[in-house]
Formats: structure tokens, C-alpha cells, sequence
């Protein structure tokens, strides 16, 4: 009877140990993007960029600053990543530009090539959102109009992570 209850208990142990390792290879079921390991840090690094870029906006509206508000936008957008100029990028401020540029763009080479199509064009109308955004602002689009934009454009973030995921390959 002890004997019983003993393999029962391991029986059940193994049936739980190996629901627990499916349940950890298939938690994430994003699409994962193989990159080189420098290739990811600069998409990061272009990642927290986006974001440093969203931030300043919002701080720009609750100041009611709208310079600050046009800048942070611009340096979310596709313009300033073609130069090397946004926030929180490598190479930025370096005259880097086209390599941050490349990144994502698909330029020819680079790790353009390694993002699947629709990851591409998907990072290009957020970026180009970016640019409509800082054009709006600058012909006076005001606050609420300028959240609801942004709202509208952060769903781009929301879906593309919801899709994808990065693994780092040598
Ligand atoms: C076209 C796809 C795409 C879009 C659009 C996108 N991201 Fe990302 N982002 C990614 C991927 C892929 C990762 C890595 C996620 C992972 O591996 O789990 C990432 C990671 C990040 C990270 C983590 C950075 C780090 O250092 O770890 C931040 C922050 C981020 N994104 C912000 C944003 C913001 C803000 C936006 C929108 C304004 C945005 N992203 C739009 C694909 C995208």
C-alpha cells in the first residue's frame, strides 16, 4: 500500500515535471527573430529609443511644452534614425548614422535582411508615424489630438511584441 503510494507520487511527479517543461517551451509562442547578438543590442538600443521618444511626448504634454513635445516625436522617427540622431541609440551623436539607419530600414545589407517583411514594414509605418506625428505638432495639433495620436501609434509597439521575439544565434 506505502509501496503504491510512493510510485503514484512519483508517477505524478514526472506527469507534473514534464507538463511544467511543456508549459516552458511553449509560454512563449512568438515568432523569434535569430540575430547576432550585436544586431540585437542595437535593436534594443533602437527600442529604447522608441521609448525615450513616447516618454518625452508625454512629458511634453503635461508641461504643455510643445517644442519638446515636436522633438521627442522627431526623435522617434524615421528621419532622425536615418541620422544617428535619436535618443538613447547606439552610435547616436557619433556620426554613426548609417549604421542605426541600416538597422531596421533594410537598406541593401545589414540586419535589415535579417527581419522578416512584415517586422520591416511594420517598424517603418511606426517610425514614419513618428515623422507625421512631429509634422503635426509643429502645425499646432493640440494635446488631445496629440495623445490620441500617439495612443494610435503605440498600438504598432503593442502588436509587434505581441509577435515577435528575438534569439540570439553566434
Ligand atoms: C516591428 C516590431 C516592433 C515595433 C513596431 C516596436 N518594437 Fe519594441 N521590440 C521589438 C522586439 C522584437 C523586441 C524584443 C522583444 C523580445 O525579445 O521579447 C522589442 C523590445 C523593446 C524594448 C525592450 C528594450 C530592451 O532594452 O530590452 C522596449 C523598451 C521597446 N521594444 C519599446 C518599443 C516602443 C515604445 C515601441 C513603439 C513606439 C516599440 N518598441 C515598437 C519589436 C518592435
Amino acid at each position: 500500500m506505502r509501496a503504491r503510494g510512493i510510485s503514484i507520487a512519483i508517477v505524478g511527479t514526472l506527469l507534473l515535471g514534464e507538463g511544467w517543461k511543456q508549459g516552458m517551451q511553449h509560454q512563449d509562442t512568438r515568432e523569434a527573430i535569430p540575430l547576432t547578438a550585436m544586431q540585437r543590442d542595437m535593436l534594443l538600443g533602437e527600442m529604447r529609443g522608441l521609448l525615450k521618444g513616447v516618454n518625452g511626448i508625454l512629458h511634453g504634454v503635461a508641461s504643455h511644452d510643445t517644442a519638446a513635445m515636436r522633438a521627442a516625436a522627431a526623435s522617434a522617427g524615421m528621419t532622425a534614425m536615418m541620422r544617428g540622431e535619436g535618443m538613447g541609440r547606439m552610435g547616436a551623436g557619433r556620426g554613426t548614422g548609417a549604421m542605426p539607419g541600416r538597422a531596421m530600414g533594410g537598406q541593401g545589407h545589414g540586419m535589415g535582411q535579417a527581419m522578416p517583411e512584415a517586422f520591416r514594414t511594420l517598424m517603418h509605418a511606426t517610425r514614419a508615424g513618428f515623422d507625421s506625428l512631429a509634422a503635426g505638432i509643429a502645425a499646432g495639433a493640440g494635446s488631445e489630438a496629440v495623445v490620441a495620436r500617439l495612443a494610435a501609434l503605440t498600438n504598432n509597439c503593442v502588436s509587434c511584441h505581441a509577435t515577435y521575439r528575438l534569439t540570439v544565434s553566434p
